[in-house]
């Protein structure tokens, strides 16, 4: 894993959205995996900034989203393909026929899981996943306990997940789904890069069991310990509770590409 810490939301987001461009520029069939929540905002407007200033071509990219809601119409404002047409098809310029969201109302949960696996496959598997982490240590909607083989499919959530997210739905736990699609655990190690972003001290233990506690279950983001070319970006106060950060300061994963290339074009 390499760690960076950045000053604050903003610079997280500037420092992800260049290793994602990274990822997808050269690519010919670019696809990216995305994920909803306020973690990943800013990264998307720095991707959005990356695209106006005409460094990255966003209609090539196929985009598959992580996880989405049971229950709730696509039409819904907190669905997540609702989220995602507003905070990212439209704001970076994806094109929607290309941007895959999971069906949350499909008659057969079971088969839309195994469909969705297929599309991946089909075009060719994650070149990026940018992600963000519950307050639990959750990873798509992967709850602790989740098998760390999973592959796509339907996942109760946990009680402080649907606590987490009633911000979005008028402070009221009860609206918020019990159950979700999520991308599995292994569906989500089998891309070939992942970029994870975190703020805010509410994040601070999760990030520090995922990136310095033993890797299980208990934190499924620790498992992305595993995973050969994953980039973290924290601000200041994510990073609170790690105990060795002085180790982080410097690339040293096998990858090590990532950081060093994002920093450079940070650099510039
Ligand atoms: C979202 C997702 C979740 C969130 C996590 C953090 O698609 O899969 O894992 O990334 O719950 O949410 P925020 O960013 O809202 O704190």
């Amino acid at each position: 894993m390499e760690i960076n810490v950045a000053a604050d939301e903003t610079a997280v987001g500037v420092l992800a959205a260049e290793a994602v461009a990274r990822a997808l520029r050269g690519r010919p069939a670019p696809v990216l995996g995305v994920a909803t929540g306020s973690s990943p905002l800013s990264t998307y407007d720095a991707l959005a900034e990356i695209v106006r200033r005409g460094e990255l071509d966003p209609s090539a990219v196929t985009a598959f989203a992580l996880d989405e809601y049971v229950g709730l119409p696509p039409e819904h404002p907190q669905s997540y393909r609702s989220v995602i047409t507003q905070e990212i098809v439209e704001k970076i310029g994806l094109a929607p026929e290309k941007t895959h969201v999971l069906n949350g109302m499909a008659d057969d949960l079971l088969s839309e899981c195994a469909r969705y696996e297929q599309a991946m496959a089909e075009a060719g598997g994650v070149d990026v996943q940018i992600l963000g982490i519950g307050s639990n240590g959750h990873i798509g909607f992967n709850e602790p306990g989740s098998s760390l083989a999973s592959r796509t499919r339907i996942k109760t959530l946990a009680p402080s997940t649907r606590r987490d997210n009633a911000r979005f739905f008028d402070d009221d736990i009860d609206q918020v789904p019990v159950h979700c699609l999520t991308q599995g655990i292994q569906t989500i190690m089998d891309a070939r890069r992942i970029v994870l972003v975190a703020h805010g001290e509410a994040k601070a233990e999760a990030v520090a069991a995922m990136i310095e506690g033993p890797s299980g279950a208990q934190c499924p983001a620790s498992v992305l310990q595993w995973h050969p070319r994953v980039l973290v970006v924290l601000d200041e106060a994510a990073a609170s509770l790690l105990k060795h950060r002085e180790y982080y300061d410097f690339a040293q994963s096998h990858s090590g590409d990532l950081l060093l290339e994002s920093r450079r074009a940070h650099d510039q």
